[in-house]
């Protein structure tokens, strides 16, 4: 008896090691595993850390945002990928983003141009268009850390409808507008497309990239004779909101301006298929719808130009569900989409 109790102690005592010992190994496995792979990815993004506390508090993060993707996949089929990119040692994301003035914007929305949507009786509508195909879209840019976007989504439906009417494809200035538009923009603060458009429309155009090129920071407004306006617009319009048919009328037509909520960690990394959230319609960044059409699935898309580069999303590009259930539109896509006219 005694010695079956002993060699039971023995055994409970020894399974209790071994738990805990490879509780503790593959703890230190996965922490070796994460910090090689933060290494690597450092490595790859040219990621360097001000000091050794920055780098344990961005690889904390970095662990989190591994382990949010690696579950995201483990949870079976998607229709759609996430992957490690450049912003996978970002936590707060949302505050690199952009406007944060949901207010404000909501405040602009009930006071646009609604009356005013000149394709609002349009019947043709093709069942799939790409507006790159069609040679209207330059190719993707970088917005960097600088909160441009409203800059860069302005830009892009100006260079898809200067290519519509004119049919020349040129490069326009973002950091013209970073530098210059005021009202309730505040450069790399933040900023609204609208203000933009007025400030280009009153102005008389908008420079090319090649004479006021992108920095990426506030820089003062330069008004030279090589920075006038290239590219001039009349004005711009509201697409109705909470409309997925209108907006599908509009981006039919040319390339256009539509805020989301991007601040999400499915946002925040995806990188290919139909993205179908989660998120909701807490605007915090702009982007450009310049196609739309349906995957093999049967999934109805948006396709959305970003300002993120190539290495986010399919080559800087993500493909949004279309005609959801919720008439804001995925991410809030129908809510407050704009685009200029000629
Ligand atoms: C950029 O300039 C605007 C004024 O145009 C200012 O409000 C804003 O705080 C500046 N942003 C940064 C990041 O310096
Ligand atoms: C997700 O990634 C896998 C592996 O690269 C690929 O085979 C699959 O087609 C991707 N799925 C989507 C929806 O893009």
């Amino acid at each position: 008896m005694c010695s079956f109790s002993q060699k039971k102690n023995i055994l409970v005592v020894f399974l209790v090691l071994t738990v805990w010992t490879s509780q503790v190994m593959s703890r230190r496995l996965s922490e070796a595993y994460s910090s090689v792979k933060h290494e690597k990815w450092m490595a790859q993004y040219g990621k360097v850390y001000k000091d050794a506390a920055e780098k344990e508090k961005r690889f904390q993060i970095f662990k989190n945002n591994v382990h949010f993707i690696e579950s995201f996949h483990a949870a079976g089929d998607k229709p759609f990928n996430l992957s490690i990119n450049q912003f996978a040692d970002l936590h707060k994301f949302k505050a690199l983003l952009i406007n944060g003035q949901k207010k404000e914007h909501n405040v602009r929305t009930a006071t646009a141009t609604e009356a005013s949507f000149k394709y609002d009786s349009v019947t043709r509508i093709p069942s799939s268009l790409d507006w790159r195909k069609r040679g209207a879209v330059t190719p993707i840019k970088d917005q960097g850390t600088c909160r441009s976007c409203w800059a860069f989504s302005t830009v892009a439906t100006i260079e898809g409808l200067h290519q519509i009417t004119k049919g020349e494809l040129v490069s326009l200035s973002e950091q013209e507008l970073v530098d210059c538009v005021k009202g309730d923009s505040e450069g790399c603060y933040g900023g609204y497309v609208e203000d933009a458009f007025e400030f280009i429309a009153k102005k008389g155009g908008v420079a090319s990239e090649t004479h006021y090129p992108y920095k990426g920071v506030n820089k003062t407004c330069k008004v030279k004779k090589e920075t006038h306006g290239v590219v001039q617009i009349k004005g711009y319009e509201q697409v109705p909101s909470n409309s997925e048919k209108a907006l599908l009328k509009a981006v039919a037509h040319q390339p256009v301006s539509a805020y989301v909520e991007a601040g999400g960690y499915a946002f925040q990394f995806y990188s290919s298929g139909i993205f179908t959230g989660k998120c909701g319609t807490d605007i915090d960044h702009s982007v450009t719808v310049v196609g739309y059409g349906k995957a093999r699935g049967g999934n109805k898309y948006w396709l959305v130009k970003n300002s993120w580069g190539t290495e986010w999303g399919e080559k800087g590009y993500i493909r949004m569900k279309r005609d959801i259930r919720a008439k804001e539109g995925l991410c809030g896509i129908a809510t407050g989409a704009l685009y200029p006219t000629a």
